[in-house]
């Protein structure tokens, strides 16, 4: 059986730090709120030159170097934005050009927060399908660009950055065992899209639109959702939560990490947190925090990792996969 294995990863951030404190300059907040609200110290904001593309680029070209591999080994890659350099080409093309590769295909998938859920999803399908062998997955994001700036309820939340994995086609027993991934589930109902959502666009306003949120809406169905994904990988390979070795949630608000995790009894030492770091990178955040746990140590081949998204749709998904 084939299984799409990971054989390499990276990140990388903008080079500006936005502390909590330089918030408390441009609107009514506080440190204090916003650790105490959602564990966020700081974030990373791009300048100038800066660019999803940019930033994709570069996270692209890490996992690459930690892969042993140049673009010309790659079939495809699926980037998840929802932060694009232009409405088109996609931004995977202006990344693939920029990698100097002219073969294969490039897409960009939108879901917003679970986007890269979607996009190893889709991954997946593809080597297990027979149509890659080889797929650059990216998450990178610049929210910084769709905020709005006087609004204390969203702007203190989300930051930029990207990471990237590549999966390539290994053959596996078909037992969870096997490394790579092991089952993805996807959800979405757009029934919430007045929770979460920018209010612009091409075919609406025609400008680009600013980041709008009922904060405390998506809170209430996010535990919910993220244990509905997160069961349902348990079923569908036989699993529990005790065969887990890391959790790698996306890095929205860490009582939201807290609630899911105590709610299905995995341990806080499990848990890959990040949010404290790089606030929320949307599409970004979980192959950044996957970056940051590989190349310190704590994930290491062969550990049984499990992803988890929800944002903007309202999308929610997982990942179960073996390292
Ligand atoms: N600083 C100080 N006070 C603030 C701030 C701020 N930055 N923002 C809001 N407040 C105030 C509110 O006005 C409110 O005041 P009031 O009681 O006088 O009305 C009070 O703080 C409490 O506000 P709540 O919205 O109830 O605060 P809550 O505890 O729900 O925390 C938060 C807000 C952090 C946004 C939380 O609801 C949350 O994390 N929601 C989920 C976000 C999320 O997970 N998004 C998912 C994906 S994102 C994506 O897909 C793009």
């Amino acid at each position: 059986m084939i299984r799409s294995v990971v054989r390499g990863f990276g990140a990388s951030l903008p080079k500006r730090v936005m502390t909590n404190s330089e918030l408390e300059e441009k609107v009514d907040t506080s440190d204090e709120w916003i650790v105490q609200r959602t564990g966020i110290r700081q974030r990373y904001i791009a300048g100038e030159g800066e660019t999803t593309a940019s930033l994709g680029e570069a996270a692209a070209r890490a996992a690459l170097a930690n892969a042993g591999l140049t673009a010309a080994d790659l079939d495809v890659i699926i980037l998840a934005t929802s932060t694009p350099d232009n409405t088109f080409p996609a931004t995977a093309v202006n990344i693939q050009n920029r990698l100097g590769m002219h073969h294969g295909a490039a897409f960009d998938v939108q879901a917003v927060c679970s986007g890269f859920i979607y996009a190893v999803t889709t991954a997946d399908a593809y080597i297990r399908g027979g149509l890659a062998k080889r797929v650059l997955v990216i998450g990178a994001e610049t929210f910084s660009r769709i905020l709005d700036w006087n609004d204390r309820t969203t702007c203190v939340l989300f930051g930029d950055g990207a990471g990237a994995i590549i999966l390539e086609a290994q053959e596996g027993k078909g037992t969870t065992a096997d490394r790579g991934v092991l089952t993805t589930q996807l959800r979405s109902d757009g029934a919430h899209r007045e929770k979460l959502y920018v209010d612009g666009g091409p075919s609406t306003t025609g400008t680009v639109g600013h980041l709008r949120m009922e904060g405390r809406e998506v809170f209430k169905h996010a535990v919910g959702m993220i244990t509905d994904v997160i069961e349902a990988a348990f079923e569908a390979t036989g699993t529990t939560a005790d065969d887990l070795d890391w959790l790698v949630p996306h890095q929205a608000n860490r009582r939201i990490i807290d609630g899911s995790a105590k709610k299905l009894g995995i341990p806080l030492e499990k848990v890959v947190v990040t949010v404290d770091l790089h606030g929320n990178t949307s599409a970004a955040s979980i192959p950044l925090a996957l970056s940051v746990a590989a190349s310190d140590g704590r994930i290491k081949k062969g550990d049984l990792v499990l992803l988890e998204a929800m944002g903007g749709g309202f999308t929610w998904g997982s990942v179960l996969l073996r390292w």
